[in-house]
C-alpha cells in the first residue's frame, strides 16, 4: 500500500512535467540535457553546419567574477542544449590577463572564413581591479567547441579619432581641457562629452571597452560594438580581415547617451540596434536605434518591448539577437535576468522578434516554440 501511494504521488509530481511540451520558457529555469541548468550568461550565440552553439559567462553561486571560464552548449531545435563544457578556462597562473577571479563578460564567437578559425571576443576585467581596467579580448578557436586559444586584451584602437570627424571635429575635440569639466553631469560637461572630452583622456591608452557584441555584415566584415568612454558612448570598430584586430576604423554611436548591453541585427537592409540604460544588474527600459548603413547615422525609437514587465526589458537586459538560420524574417532576442546575490541563478529570456511596419516587436510570451519558424 506504501508502496502504491509513493508510485502515485511520484506520478502526479512527474506526469505534468513530462506532459510539458519542449518549449522556451522566457525566465524559467532552464536545463541542459544532462538536466542541470545552463550556466552561459550575458552570451551569444552562433550557427554554424546545422547546429547553433551558444557560448557565455560561467557563473557561480556567490560570485560573478571568472572561476571558471567561458562556456558552450550546442543544440539544432534551439530549445535543447547539450554542454560542451568549457572552451576558455580562467587561467591559473598568477597575473595572467585571465586570471582566475577575473571578469569575463559577454563573450561572442563569429566564424572567420579567411582563416577557418572561431574568433572570440568578450569583455575582461583584470582580477581585483573591479571594472576599471574596460579592455576587449580575443581567443580563437579551430573548432566551434573549442579549446580557445586566448590571444591578447587591451584597450582599443589608440591614436584614432572616429572614422567619419571632420578637421574641425577633431580640433575641437583637442582642444577640450580635462580639468576644465570635473564636475559630472553638468550641460557643459555634457556638451564636452558629446565632442570627444573622454575620447581624448584616452586616446594614448586606448579607448574603453565594456559591453558588447559582434556584427558579421552581408559583405563579410566583422564589427565589435561597445560601450565605451566611461559607459557613456557607443563605439562600433570595424576588424581586421582575420577578426581578431582593430583596423582603427570607428564610428561612435549616440555619444553620451549612456547605452549598454548592445545587441545589433539587420533586416531588409535595415540595422537595428537594440541597447539598455545604465542600470548595473538592475533592469531598465531597453532602447532601439535603426539605420540604414551601418556607421550611421542611428535613429532612436520608443523600447521594442511590449507586455508584462516591458518597461524593464521584462526584467532583464539584452546580450543577443540570434538570426534563424535561413529565414531572414526570424531572430530572436535573448536577454539576462540578473540575480547579483546568486549570480548563476541568472535567467534567460528568449522571446521571438517579430516585425510591425518594418519595426521589431519584442512581446512577452510565458512559452513558445521555435518550430514555428520552421513551420
Ligand atoms: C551591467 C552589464 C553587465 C555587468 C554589470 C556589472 O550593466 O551589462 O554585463 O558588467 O553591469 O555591474
Amino acid at each position: 500500500m506504501k508502496r502504491f501511494l509513493i508510485l502515485l504521488v511520484a506520478q502526479c509530481l512527474l506526469l505534468p512535467i513530462l506532459a510539458q511540451k519542449p518549449a522556451i520558457r522566457p525566465g524559467a529555469l532552464w536545463l541542459d540535457r544532462d538536466g542541470n541548468p545552463i550556466n552561459a550568461h550575458g552570451g551569444g550565440v552562433l550557427y554554424h553546419r546545422g547546429t547553433y552553439y551558444w557560448y557565455g559567462e560561467h557563473k557561480s553561486a556567490h560570485s560573478s567574477s571568472a572561476f571558471v571560464g567561458i562556456t558552450c552548449y550546442r543544440s539544432k531545435d534551439l530549445i535543447h542544449w547539450t554542454n560542451c563544457g568549457v572552451v576558455l578556462p580562467v587561467d591559473t597562473q598568477k597575473a595572467s590577463d585571465i586570471e582566475k577571479g577575473c571578469i569575463m563578460e559577454r563573450p561572442k564567437v563569429i566564424y572567420c572564413p579567411a582563416t577557418r578559425k572561431f574568433v572570440l571576443w568578450f569583455h575582461l576585467e583584470l582580477k581585483d581591479r573591479g571594472y576599471a581596467a574596460a579592455r576587449a579580448a580575443v581567443a580563437v578557436a579551430d573548432k566551434p567547441t573549442g579549446p580557445f586559444s586566448y590571444l591578447r586584451s587591451g584597450r582599443v584602437n589608440p591614436y584614432c579619432y572616429p572614422a567619419d570627424w571632420t578637421a574641425a571635429d577633431r580640433q575641437r575635440c583637442d582642444t577640450l581641457s580635462q580639468t576644465r569639466y570635473q564636475q559630472w553631469w553638468t550641460a557643459p560637461w555634457r556638451e564636452a562629452i558629446r565632442q570627444g572630452l573622454f575620447l581624448k583622456r584616452d586616446m594614448a591608452g586606448g579607448q574603453m571597452a565594456r559591453d558588447m557584441t559582434l556584427f558579421v555584415d552581408d559583405d563579410g566584415r566583422a564589427y565589435h560594438i561597445f560601450s565605451s568612454e566611461d559607459n557613456l558612448t557607443l563605439h562600433l570598430a570595424e576588424l581586421s580581415t582575420d577578426f581578431t584586430y582593430h583596423t582603427g576604423r570607428y564610428w561612435r554611436i549616440a555619444p553620451g547617451g549612456q547605452n549598454e548591453a548592445p545587441v545589433l541585427f539587420k533586416h531588409n537592409g535595415r540595422y537595428w540596434l537594440i541597447t539598455s540604460g545604465c542600470t548595473g544588474w538592475a533592469p531598465n527600459e531597453a532602447r532601439m536605434f535603426s539605420a540604414d548603413n551601418l556607421t550611421g547615422p542611428w535613429t532612436q525609437w520608443p523600447t521594442p518591448c511590449r507586455g508584462k514587465e516591458a518597461r524593464t526589458t521584462f526584467g532583464g537586459q539584452g546580450t543577443y539577437a540570434l538570426p534563424v538560420a535561413g529565414r531572414p524574417d526570424a531572430f530572436i532576442f535573448l536577454a539576462d535576468i540578473w540575480c547579483p546575490k546568486h549570480p548563476s541563478d541568472a535567467r534567460y529570456v528568449w522571446l521571438p522578434i517579430t516585425f510591425e511596419g518594418g519595426h521589431p516587436v519584442i512581446e512577452w510570451r510565458d512559452e513558445w516554440s521555435p518550430a514555428s519558424f520552421w513551420k
